[in-house]
């Protein structure tokens, strides 16, 4: 017998970013986080679960995955496969949207994906709290993507998995985009799940980065409440360079930057002196982010293109939520 589930799930960047677990197992983060869901980049993600199967099987972008990839695919099936009490392996196929390993957060839309997919094979009808709870257990990132729109993923009380997961910020419509600029789109040398492990435990830095992302997250959510895209800007580019100084000071010290991150950064810095309101964020990749209001994007991309290439430029607005796929609409 075979039962299948397809789902897409949207990347998500974080304003108040997460950058190290209190526990690696369950994958509890040191802080609570908030972000923004994209449009522009996403994952569509099959599983077909069959008895004929000797043991599961990962295609990503058409690619056979190989065994390191697969075991962690496997892994995160057996918590809905714990749950159902089956023991029917998976085949799944599943194609990024988003350069992957880049910094862009595939992984984020890659595990969210696979909840939703895996949740609708297995025929569970979990709700959408549990998929986030467990969607966290394969990204801690991916926690925030079950949902669209700004979200905040609560880092939960003691080691009781049940308690972190993401809840929707706002639901009032917003004038807000992020527009990539991609700076180099290849796989990153070191991985989120590395690099965060390592600031925790060298850089001298560590415990103010909680406390500051901590207060950062208070003001953020005030900010939100109140509609001030100014001070949601300041607090995110404030948020993202704090985080990179943290991991700067590690030991070996870690940076994703590349010298044209740094362009980005004070081109953007050039175009807000010129009136636009508009912040950059980065994650663990050289990649450059800027936050800015949905109806300043033509002119911010207008002026990127000054000293960018048409193609490093990617615009995107708000996403959605997970989203089911039925056969007609699985085109691949
Ligand atoms: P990113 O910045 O893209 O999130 P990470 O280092 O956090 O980078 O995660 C990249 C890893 O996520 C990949 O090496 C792979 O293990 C996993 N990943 C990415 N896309 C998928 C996918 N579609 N399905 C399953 N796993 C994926
Ligand atoms: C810098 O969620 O990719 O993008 O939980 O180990 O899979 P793992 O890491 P991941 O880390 C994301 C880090 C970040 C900030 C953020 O998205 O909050
Ligand atoms: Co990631």
């Amino acid at each position: 017998m075979k039962s299948t589930g397809r789902c897409r799930a949207h990347t998500n960047i974080a304003l108040i970013k997460y950058w190290g677990k209190r526990n690696e197992e369950l994958f509890l983060p040191m802080n609570s986080s908030l972000s923004l869901t994209l449009d522009a980049f996403y994952t569509d993600t099959e599983v077909v679960l069959d008895d004929d199967l000797d043991s599961d099987e990962f295609y990503l972008d058409n690619t056979k995955q190989g065994d390191k990839e697969t075991q962690k695919i496997t892994e995160f099936l057996n918590l809905f496969r714990n749950l159902a009490n089956i023991e029917t392996k998976a085949c799944v196929k599943s194609y990024n949207h988003v350069p992957t390993a880049a910094g862009l957060a595939s992984s984020a839309s890659a595990f969210s994906a696979l909840a939703g997919a895996m949740n609708q094979a297995v025929g569970l009808n979990l709700d959408l709290k549990t998929l986030s709870t467990f969607a966290r257990q394969g990204s801690g990132s991916a926690t925030r993507s079950v949902y669209g729109g700004f979200v905040e993923w609560s880092m939960g009380e003691d080691d009781k998995s049940s308690t972190s997961h993401a809840v929707p910020v706002d639901d009032a419509k917003w004038d807000i985009g992020m527009v990539v600029i991609a700076v180099n789109t290849g796989r990153k040398k070191l991985s989120s799940r590395v690099g965060m492990k390592q600031t925790i435990e060298t850089s001298p830095f560590y415990s103010s980065w909680v406390e500051t992302a901590t207060s950062d997250l208070t003001k953020m959510k005030e900010a939100i409440k109140g509609h001030d895209f100014i001070t949601l800007g300041e607090i995110t580019e404030s948020n993202g360079m704090k985080m990179h100084a943290t991991m700067l000071g590690a030991f070996p010290p870690i940076s994703y930057w590349e010298p044209d991150s740094v362009k980005a950064i004070q081109k953007v810095k050039e175009i807000r002196e010129t009136g636009i309101p508009c912040y950059v964020t980065m994650d663990a990749g050289p990649n450059v982010k800027v936050l800015c209001q949905q109806s300043d994007m033509k002119k911010i991309e207008e002026l990127l293109l000054e000293d960018f290439n048409r193609e490093q430029i990617i615009p995107s607005t708000v996403g959605e939520g997970i989203k089911l796929l039925n056969a007609s609409e699985w085109n691949y």
